[in-house]
């Protein structure tokens, strides 16, 4: 465990400056997020934790573009976000899958939406059917598929594009345990295999330990970062073909720490 901040690299792909976010509505404001500043480098797994209602989403659509903040930055390779774009994809615990239409026909939407040539989008359609183990159902609708296969096919979706970061807004607190279990490993070696940049949200303190490089803390409402750690986890189960991480003193201490954090039971 080390504190993240310590960690000095130069040029991140994502930089948040002094972000505050208000939501204005006739009942009154939401102060939602306060005062974020976060920088993430290429290949960092970053979890992002906090109890409900803390901004987390909110965090997530400022990002991704479908909000603006009330005031700060938000830079990509240095560029401002100004909206929506397929350099962040995005993955949300409810699929959004378009039900009329097959998988591969789910899976080339956005290759279709960006007018590539027909034989280029079949290339890279049938390359990732096979990356998300689903070259079997290309012609299967989305509606007969099993809950993780579906989020395969949203992750599939998204990572066509091949966005320069990957945001996730609890993709996989649907599934039931197992089906969870496998998906974490699943995406665990999609990042390990691709060196994307995955931004990954999530209220299950044990699921940012075993996924994320990363855990970043945030407070009840208005959000602010209140700790940000370094955690080797995911690592140790790439490195040691899907070890047991999670029943060492280490581990404990961390998830007590995070846990106590998110309770809001200590300051970082
Ligand atoms: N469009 C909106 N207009 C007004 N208030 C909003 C809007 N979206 C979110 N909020 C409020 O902003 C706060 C943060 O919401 P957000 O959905 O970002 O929290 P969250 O951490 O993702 O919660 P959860 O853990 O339940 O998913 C909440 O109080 C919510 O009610
Ligand atoms: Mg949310």
């Amino acid at each position: 465990m080390a504190d993240a901040a310590q960690v000095t690299q130069d040029k991140p792909l994502l930089e948040l400056e002094k972000i505050n976010l208000t939501y204005e509505s006739k009942t009154g404001n939401v102060n939602a997020l306060e005062d974020i500043n976060l920088r993430i480098h290429e290949n960092e797994f970053v979890c992002v934790i906090g109890p409900s209602g803390c901004g987390k989403s909110s965090l997530l659509k400022l990002i991704a573009g479908f909000e603006k903040p009330s005031s700060g930055r938000i830079l990509l390779e240095g560029e401002e976000i100004k909206g929506v774009d397929w350099h962040r994809g995005v993955v949300f615990q409810k699929d959004n899958l378009f039900e009329w239409l097959n998988v591969r026909s789910n899976i080339d939407y956005g290759l279709r939406m960006r007018g590539l040539g027909k034989a280029e989008i079949r290339e890279k359609a049938d390359e990732m059917l096979e990356r998300m183990g689903l070259a079997d159902f290309a012609e299967s609708r989305v509606y007969e598929l099993s809950g993780g296969m579906r989020q395969r096919v949203s992750i599939g979706r998204t990572l066509i594009n091949d966005p320069e970061i990957i945001l996730m807004d609890e993709p996989f607190s649907a599934l039931d345990a197992l089906t969870r279990e496998e998906m974490q490993d699943f995406l665990r070696s999609l990042w390990d295999g691709s060196r994307k940049t995955i931004f990954f949200i999530t209220h299950d303190i044990d699921e940012a330990l075993v996924l994320g490089t990363r855990v970043v803390v945030m407070s009840k409402r208005p959000g602010r970062l209140i700790s940000d750690m370094n955690v080797d986890y995911t690592r140790e189960i790439v490195a040691n073909n899907n070890s047991r991480v999670d029943l060492s003193q280490d581990y404990f201490k961390a998830r007590r720490k995070l846990f106590e954090l998110v309770a809001g039971l200590r300051g970082a």
